[in-house]
């Protein structure tokens, strides 16, 4: 089986004033409330046991909005992050709802044209290990960017100055039931957060970590640039949603 996470921590500083009002992630994007994106990328691949990992000052906020899940035809689980110590502290909360499931875990930021169900089914068919989604951007040094040789990933370089590649490593991984042990094991970063590339590393490091494409663009709406950005993609996307 594999379960859904959904991270929807942070407090959107960088969205000021308009994450006084509430999450990023509940603000409007298309017609409807950001983490919506996220749900229906995961119901779509037939994902219906979904954890939303959010902060105390919202999460009363995303019990209102999307209730049990009933809705979306899934079911939601709530955990709330007390410290902003990075993403993958956020996922270590996760451990008890994956119960050794395999999980997908998106972060409620990232937007997608197309769906990933694809990618879904790639790593149904895995076995073991993890898989990360990439794609080619103008502004890799904004992000996690991959090093390929051949099929492989050979490293990820968190937020370069210089880029080695234009392979964004975009918000959607795919883990096996050993990313906790994984987790456990890291150490903060110079930024003083549990980065999920060192995470993504040590899966390169056990030769475990497998990609697929993305499909169609993608937005990480973090600014107001990338909100509208993401605003007019959703606008437009066809029908899946
Ligand atoms: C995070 C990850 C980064 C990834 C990005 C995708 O960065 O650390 O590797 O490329 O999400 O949205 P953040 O946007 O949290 O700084």
């Amino acid at each position: 089986m594999l379960k859904g996470v959904i991270l929807a921590g942070g407090l959107g500083t960088r969205l000021h004033p308009l994450t006084k009002i509430t999450s990023k992630h509940l603000l409007p994007v298309g017609n409807e409330p950001m983490i919506f994106h996220s749900v229906k990328q995961l119901t779509t691949a037939g994902v219906t046991d979904i954890l939303i990992v959010t902060n105390p000052q919202y999460v009363g906020d995303f019990v209102n909005v999307l209730g049990s899940g009933k809705d979306f035809g899934c079911e939601f689980t709530y955990r709330v992050q007390e410290e902003a110590k990075g993403i993958a502290h956020a996922l270590a909360l996760a451990e008890g709802f994956a119960t050794r499931d395999k999980i997908v875990v998106l972060l409620g930021d990232n937007i997608f044209e197309a769906p990933i169900h694809q990618a879904v089914s790639d790593f149904h068919a895995q076995q073991t290990g993890a898989r990360v989604m990439l794609k080619q951007v103008d502004d890799p040094e904004r992000y996690g960017v991959a090093t390929l040789d051949g099929n492989h990933i050979v490293a990820i370089e968190e937020k370069p100055m210089h880029p080695k590649s234009d392979y964004a490593v975009v918000g959607v991984y795919f883990y096996d039931a050993s990313v906790f042990d994984i987790i456990r094991t890291i150490e903060p970063s110079a930024r003083g957060e549990y980065e999920i590339t060192a995470v993504n590393n040590a899966y390169i490091r056990r030769a475990e970590l497998e990609y697929s494409f993305v499909q169609g663009k993608w937005i990480d709406a973090g600014t107001f640039d990338s909100l509208t950005e993401a605003h007019q993609i959703l606008l437009n996307a066809a029908d899946w949603q």
